[in-house]
């Protein structure tokens, strides 16, 4: 008798074993564990994110198409996100078809390193994937409680490195307005570690170049006409309204 309940015992204890090390391996995961997964959840452009490539998906605006008011419109706010960041989207699935080998990649890797794009989808995987990127950004470093001073440590860098945050916003608006043609104005990092202003055309991203984005402001015609009509320089000086220095600190951290 006294054998049948040390048996039972035992059986229990291995049992309880057991099921504690599929839990602790996924094999078998809690119902709530699997909605955390799922494609509804909102994908945040934290520094240490990195795009997929394939299936690219369109994220979500953190906030509303109103929310930007200050600085931009809620039209132009819709068409940009819902129009233009999603034409990127597909399109880069679209090129990515045809490279099964390349679809496992972040969009990030694609583009520091086109050379290992196939040369037939190249142009189409720079100019869309660059897209995407640099849109995703730029809904993360924009938001309705933004504007103001820089806050944090990106505050004392700026001081640092252009001597103010006057003279600062001055050098990037004046880089965004002399960027000929379509393109974007850029606070990156560069290799030494030392802030930078830059400016890349078309849908370019500084990774490109080796360099890591901390911000950046978009100044294709199509994130401003509607509003500033052909005025860059006054969507660029209204554009500070909306900034969103904790997610700049963000990036500026883990650059
Ligand atoms: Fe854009």
């Amino acid at each position: 008798m006294q054998k049948n309940v040390r048996r039972f015992i035992v059986f229990f204890l291995t049992g309880i074993a057991l099921i504690t090390l599929l839990f602790s391996s996924q094999l078998i995961q809690p119902a709530q564990s699997q909605s955390i997964t799922t494609p509804t959840a909102t994908p945040v452009a934290s520094p240490d994110y990195e795009l997929n490539a394939y299936p690219a998906e369109l994220p979500p605006l953190p906030y509303a198409y109103n929310a930007l008011e200050e600085a931009i419109d809620a039209q132009t706010m819709e068409l940009h996100h819902d129009r233009h960041h999603a034409s990127y989207v597909d399109a880069l699935n679209e090129a990515l078809e045809q490279a099964p080998d390349l679809q496992n990649q972040s969009v990030e890797a694609l583009l520091r390193d086109l050379d290992s794009v196939p040369e037939d989808i190249r142009t189409e995987v720079q100019n869309n994937g660059g897209g995407h990127l640099n849109h995703t950004i730029f809904w993360q470093i924009m938001s309705p409680n933004g504007g103001g001073e820089p806050t944090g440590e990106i505050a004392q860098e700026i001081n640092e490195t252009f001597g103010g945050f006057s003279e600062f916003q001055e050098q990037f608006n004046e880089a965004g307005g002399d960027r000929f043609g379509s393109g974007w104005v850029w606070l990156v990092r560069n290799q030494q570690g030392q802030l930078q202003i830059t400016t890349t055309p078309n849908q370019d991203n500084p990774i490109m170049e080796g360099l890591y984005p901390i911000m950046g402001n978009d100044v294709w015609e199509h994130a401003y006409y509607l509003r500033y009509q052909n005025s860059r320089t006054d969507y660029l000086s209204s554009w500070w309204d909306v900034v969103n220095w904790d997610e700049v600190n963000r990036r500026a951290q883990a650059s």
